[in-house]
């Protein structure tokens, strides 16, 4: 009779552990019938019951049965469990996902990255004068990245800027955005006034001011009679609306680059002292950018007139321009990827 007792307490605490691991109706089934099918363990064990005598009976009868009845509501409550379940994963896989019911804790948000809003802001300058906004290939041709501009095969000029190759078809990552000059005017032809802002790949050492991906500001002007003068008044107005700053004067000196003619460097007047510092060497002056008038070979590589038409072009690095904008002092910082450089802007 004790012995009928224990297994019945061990078969019910079997029944229990099993139950913790079923996940699905079939296996929900199938302990049902492990236990409580005909040949089940606990049917058998009340089977038992009819070989002993009236008083054992009474005595174990309760026991059994008791074990019958939550084992019955064990395999119910499981059923239920699981169907609730998969119900729900069925809707939430029809209405949709709610993404904010799930919210890791400890995780800080995100933030647009510096170049993002750096180059909105240059754009914006630039749309409200009149700019319009264009977009070009990284990976070129050497008749977009040279020769259009007036860099034929085997000219030294190409040495200025050392190139990434691909080997297979000849194509190259762009060095500059003066591509984008190229493409702009072939696709919208000329009057044509607008920005482009892009990556550009040198094939160069890096340093704290150095770095063979950043990106530059390309600006192309082609219309009839454009002179030296607009293209200053552009730029100076750019700088000042940039830096903030009224007072900021530019200054240009002489400057090659096959594209233009006459070809110049642009200055800009140190922001942050009157009389020298670290950042303009103690000159007040801060290097910045090359521009000139639009060379009449590149004009005729798009089949524009150069008697007709005259324009001028300058290209600027965004990371310098955003290194003296916020006093960052590492370019590589741009796409290090560190949270805490990302996070003050
Ligand atoms: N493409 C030149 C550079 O990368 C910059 C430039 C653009 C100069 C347009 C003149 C006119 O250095």
């Amino acid at each position: 009779m004790r012995e009928l007792i224990d297994k019945a307490k061990v078969i019910a605490l079997e029944l229990k552990q099993a139950a913790e691991k079923v996940v699905t109706i079939k296996e929900v089934d199938d302990l049902r019938v492990q236990f409580m099918g005909r040949e089940g363990c606990l049917t058998l064990l009340i089977k038992e019951l009819k070989d002993l005598d009236s008083l054992a009976k009474r005595e174990v009868g309760p026991v059994l049965n008791q074990i019958r009845v939550d084992a019955t509501e064990i395999f119910r409550r499981l059923k239920e469990d699981i169907e609730k379940r998969e119900a729900e994963a069925a809707n939430m896989r029809e209405k949709g996902f709610d993404v904010s019911a799930y919210q890791p804790k400890g995780r800080p948000d995100g933030t647009r990255h510096i170049y993002s809003k750096f180059i909105e802001d240059i754009e914006d300058i630039f749309m409200s004068m009149g700019f319009s906004i264009f977009d070009g290939p990284e990976v070129e041709t050497d008749f977009y990245n040279f020769q259009a501009l007036n860099i034929p095969q085997n000219h030294p000029a190409r040495d200025m800027q050392d190139t990434f190759w691909f080997e297979k078809d000849k194509k190259l990552l762009r060095t500059h955005t003066s591509n984008v000059q190229i493409h702009a005017m072939q696709k919208y032809g000329v009057p044509i006034a607008g920005v482009c802002t892009g990556r550009v790949y040198r094939y160069e050492a890096t340093d704290a001011t150095h770095d063979c991906m950043f990106t530059q500001c390309e600006g192309l002007l082609v219309d009839k009679n454009v002179s030296i003068s607009q293209l200053l008044g552009t730029v100076k107005k750019f700088l000042q609306r940039l830096f903030d700053s009224k007072k900021l004067k530019i200054r240009v000196r002489p400057g090659f680059f096959p594209f233009v003619e006459p070809g110049l460097e642009v200055d800009m007047s140190c922001v942050f002292c009157k009389d020298g510092c670290s950042v303009c060497k103690k000159t007040t002056w801060i290097e910045l950018m090359g521009a000139g008038l639009v060379h009449p070979n590149v004009l005729r590589a798009v089949k524009v007139d150069p008697e007709v038409y005259s324009g001028f072009a300058f290209g600027v690095g965004i990371e310098r321009l955003a290194m003296l904008r916020y006093g960052i002092d590492d370019i590589r910082l741009f796409h290090s990827g560190r949270v805490k450089f990302l996070q003050q802007f």
